[in-house]
């Protein structure tokens, strides 16, 4: 009986030393320090080519359409998304200091775009699609900063998100993260050719086509080992964009371009 006690007394022990160490290893995962706020940087401190490169990455990752309400202003954010979990509302990534992002640094977009985590350090939701975002160059993010950081100021607060009860904790999308946030940067296939490398980079990073068109899990994380086999974008159906694409005619080069098989 003695011994019995020993051994589990030992056990408990053991399993709470283990537990101290989890809950220190997921603090130090949950907290993310705050990136302290700049003074917003004059619109003649862009060089004019990095801006209109930051456009054309903007119109490629589709900012414009979560980040714009039906009647608001461009970048303005509020509008909502609705999602399995609830409502999110889009943030104002104007460069308006108080309700957008004019006092964000470089640095904190950055770490927003790669890591989903807003300057005074809280985690955000995947709504915004960083797990795609996170694979784009430091370049192609420095010229979506300094195009969206020449935009007009609009002062515009998103309303609060509205989630099923107990969903609405941040520190909670840590976990998320740990399982579905992949940090590397695009790496080229050496073996294939720099266009189809190009379509690679954009299609996985800024363009986030997987975002919709890849099946998700329960805790809605992309299915691995399912890339682009049809998926649901707000209660839209994407169709799968492989080979078990149900389309009756087929895509060529030229109608992917105009989003229409045969180019009908
Ligand atoms: C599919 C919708 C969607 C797309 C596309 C999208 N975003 Fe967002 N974004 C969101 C949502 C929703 C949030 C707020 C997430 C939250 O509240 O946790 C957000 C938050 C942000 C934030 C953090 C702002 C803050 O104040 O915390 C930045 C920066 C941002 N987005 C930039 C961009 C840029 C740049 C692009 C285009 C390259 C983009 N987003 C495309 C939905 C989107
Ligand atoms: C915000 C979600 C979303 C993103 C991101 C997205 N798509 Fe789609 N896509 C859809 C939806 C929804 C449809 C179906 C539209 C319809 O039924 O009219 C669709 C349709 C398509 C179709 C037509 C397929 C067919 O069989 O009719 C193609 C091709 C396509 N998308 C390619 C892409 C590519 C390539 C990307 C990335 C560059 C992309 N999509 C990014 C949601 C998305």
């Amino acid at each position: 009986m003695k011994v019995n006690k020993r051994i589990l007394a030992q056990a408990v022990g053991g399993v709470s030393a283990l537990a101290v160490v989890a809950i220190g290893c997921a603090a130090w995962y949950v907290y993310e320090p705050e990136i302290p706020k700049v003074q917003r940087p004059a619109k003649s401190s862009f060089d004019l080519a990095t801006v209109a490169r930051g456009e054309q990455l903007a119109t490629v990752g589709d900012c414009i359409v979560c980040h714009t309400a039906p009647v608001g202003a461009p970048f303005a954010g509020a509008r909502a998304l609705p999602t399995p979990f609830g409502t999110l509302y889009s943030n104002n990534i104007t460069s308006d200091e108080a309700t957008g992002i004019g006092n964000w640094s470089e640095g904190a977009f950055k770490r927003a775009m790669k890591s989903g985590v807003a300057r005074d350090g809280s985690h955000l939701y995947p709504a915004l699609p960083y797990e795609h975002f996170t694979h784009v160059s430091d370049e192609d993010l420095q010229a979506l900063y300094a195009f969206l950081m020449t935009r007009q100021a609009v002062s515009q607060k998103a309303p609060e998100n509205e989630l099923f009860p107990g969903l609405g904790s941040r520190p909670l999308l840590a976990g998320w993260k740990m399982l579905f946030l992949h940090q590397t940067n695009f790496q080229a296939d050496k073996s294939k050719s720099e266009e189809w490398n190009r379509g690679k980079y954009l299609v996985d990073g800024l363009a986030h086509c997987g975002g919709c068109h890849t099946p998700r899990n329960l805790a809605g994380g992309e299915v691995t080992g399912h890339e682009f086999a049809g998926g649901v974008a707000e209660g839209w159906n994407a169709p799968p964009l492989d080979a078990s694409n149900p389309s009756a005619a087929n895509w060529t080069e030229d109608s992917a371009a105009q989003l229409s098989p045969n180019g009908l």
